[in-house]
C-alpha cells in the first residue's frame, strides 16, 4: 500500500570498521526488514524475528533478490564538471586550463547553473549517491542553484562557492572582499537549513591569494559547524608550483595551516605526494583526506598510499572527484581503489570498501550522527541494489560461495546499473526503468 514504510530484502549495513575474519562491524540479514517512520529508521531485524514479534510481513514492500544498503556518500565532487568528464589527454594544470575553467565560465548564467545542478543531482541519485560534498563554481548563484535543487530533493548536501582570485581566467576570479561577502550571504541563507551545510571552498592554494586564504580562515572561525574543502598535493607540478608561490611555507599543507584551514571538518582531496611532516600534521589536526582513485588514475596524478595515511590515523574518505574522476558510481570508484591499492601491495576487502562508501565516509565527514547506517533514528537514505544485471556479474555470482565473494563481485564489476532504487528519507527518489524491472516483486 502507498503508506507502507517497511522494506523487506537482503540488508547490509555497518556498525563499525568491518572485520571480515570475526564478522564484527557489520550486520547482514539474508531476509531482513527495515522499518522507516517519518523519514527516519525505526527498526531493523530479520523477517523471522519481526514476524515472531507480531509484525505483519505482508505490510512490507518485498525485494527478495535485492540488496538494501545505506545510500552512498561522495566526499569530493564538482557539480559543474559533468560535461568535462573524460576530457582527453592532459594532466592536472593543463586539464584545468584547457577543459575545466572554460566550462565553469558557463555557470555565470543562472539558468544554466540551475539546469546543470538538477541534472547533477539526478545523476547522483541514479548512482545510489544520497549525500555529497560538492564544489560548485566561483559564481555564488551556482552554489545557490545547487542548494536549491538539493533541498527540492531533500538530499543531505555540503557545498560551497569556489574561492579563486588568481591564476585563472579573469571571468572566473573573484576578490577576497567579494568572496567574503558572497560566502557570508550563502552561509546565512543555507548553512544548517534542513539538511544543507556550507563548505568553504578555496579551490586550491595556487588560485587563492594569501588575502583570500585569510578570509577563508576568518569565516571558518566565525561560523560553527562549517566545513572546509580544497585540494592538496595531487600532482607533482602542482606541488612544485606551491613552492614558488609560497616560498615561506614549510610545505603544501603548511600553506593551509598558516591560514587556520585545518581541522576535523576539513577535507583535502587527493593527498598523494605528502611529506612525513604533512602526514603527521594532518593526523594531529584530525583533517581528512578524500581518496579519489578514478581521478588519480585518469589525470595521471599518482597512487595514494592508504596504509600510510590510515596508520597515521588520518580520517580517509572515498570520492569520485568527477570531472577529474571518470565515474559518478561509488562502486566503480571502489573497484579502482582496489587496483590503486593492489599496485602498492595493499588490499581492499569488499566489506571495508562498502563500509568506506557509507558509514566510513559519514564518519570522516562528521555526519555519522545523521546518516551512514541503519541505527534507530538516523535519516533513512538507502539504495536497493540488483545483484545480477549483467552477464559477468551473473557468472561471477554463480561461483560466489560467500557474502564476501558476492560483495567483491559487486564492488569490482558493479556500477550504476546495479542501482534499481534510491530512497531519500524513506521516499523513493529514483527508480530504474528497464531490463530488470521484471525481477521486482511486491
Ligand atoms: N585542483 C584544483 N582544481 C581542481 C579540480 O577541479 N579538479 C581536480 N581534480 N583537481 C583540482
Ligand atoms: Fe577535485
Amino acid at each position: 500500500t502507498s503508506n507502507c514504510n517497511a522494506f523487506r530484502a537482503r540488508i547490509l549495513h555497518f556498525t563499525d570498521i568491518p572485520n571480515p575474519s570475526d564478522g564484527t562491524g557489520f550486520e547482514y540479514f539474508e531476509d531482513g526488514v527495515l522499518v522507516v517512520e517519518q523519514g527516519r529508521i525505526r527498526s531493523l531485524d530479520s523477517a523471522a524475528n519481526m514476524a515472531a514479534q507480531g509484525f505483519d510481513l505482508s505490510q512490507c514492500q518485498h525485494f527478495p533478490d535485492h540488496l538494501l544498503m545505506p545510500g552512498f556518500i561522495d566526499s569530493h565532487i564538482h557539480s559543474p564538471q559533468t560535461d568535462v568528464i573524460v576530457s582527453y589527454g592532459e594532466q592536472l594544470l593543463d586539464w584545468l586550463n584547457k577543459f575545466t575553467f572554460p566550462n565553469e565560465l558557463k555557470f555565470s548564467c543562472f539558468q544554466h547553473s540551475e539546469q546543470k545542478a538538477s541534472e547533477f543531482l539526478d545523476i547522483l541519485l541514479e548512482n545510489g549517491t544520497t549525500s555529497a560534498m560538492v564544489f560548485t563554481t566561483v559564481f555564488a548563484q551556482s552554489t545557490d542553484a545547487l542548494f536549491k535543487t538539493a533541498q527540492q530533493r531533500n538530499m543531505r548536501m555540503m557545498a560551497g562557492k569556489v574561492m579563486m582570485d588568481r591564476n585563472a581566467p579573469e571571468g572566473l576570479c573573484d576578490t577576497p572582499e567579494q568572496s567574503e561577502r558572497e560566502c557570508r550571504a550563502l552561509i546565512e541563507k543555507w548553512h544548517k537549513v534542513g539538511r544543507m551545510r556550507y563548505a568553504l571552498t578555496p579551490r586550491f592554494a595556487p588560485t587563492s591569494s594569501p588575502e583570500q586564504l585569510a578570509v577563508a580562515g576568518r569565516l571558518y572561525r566565525d561560523y560553527p559547524g562549517l566545513y572546509l574543502q580544497t585540494h592538496l598535493s595531487e600532482n607533482i607540478k602542482e606541488v612544485a608550483w606551491i613552492k614558488e608561490l609560497f616560498p615561506q611555507a614549510k610545505d603544501y599543507l603548511d600553506v593551509y595551516d598558516q591560514y587556520g584551514l585545518l581541522g576535523t571538518r576539513s577535507v583535502f582531496a587527493h593527498g598523494i605526494h605528502l611529506s612525513d611532516r604533512e602526514v603527521s600534521r594532518l593526523a594531529e589536526t584530525g583533517s581528512g583526506i578524500a581518496f579519489c582513485p578514478t581521478s588519480n588514475l585518469f589525470i595521471g596524478s599518482g597512487l595514494m598510499d592508504m596504509a600510510r595515511l590510515e596508520d597515521a590515523g588520518i580520517p580517509i574518505s572515498v570520492a569520485t572527484d568527477v570531472g577529474g574522476g571518470t565515474s559518478f558510481s561509488l562502486l566503480r570508484t571502489l573497484a579502482e581503489a582496489y587496483k590503486v591499492l593492489q599496485l602498492q601491495e595493499q588490499n581492499l576487502n569488499p566489506l571495508k570498501g562498502l563500509y568506506m562508501a557509507t558509514l566510513g565516509n559519514a564518519r570522516s565527514l562528521m555526519l555519522d550522527g545523521y546518516i551512514g547506517n541503519f541505527e534507530t533514528n538516523k535519516e533513512a537514505d538507502f539504495v536497493l541494489l540488483n545483484l545480477t544485471p549483467n552477464r559477468l556479474q551473473k557468472a561471477r555470482q554463480a561461483v560466489a560461495s560467500s557474502l564476501e565473494d558476492t560483495l567483491f563481485a559487486l564492488m569490482m564489476l558493479g556500477d550504476e546499473m546495479n542501482v534499481d532504487r534510491t530512497y531519500i528519507m524513506g521516499k523513493l527518489a529514483f527508480q530504474r526503468h528497464g531490463h530488470n524491472q521484471g525481477e521486482m516483486q511486491w
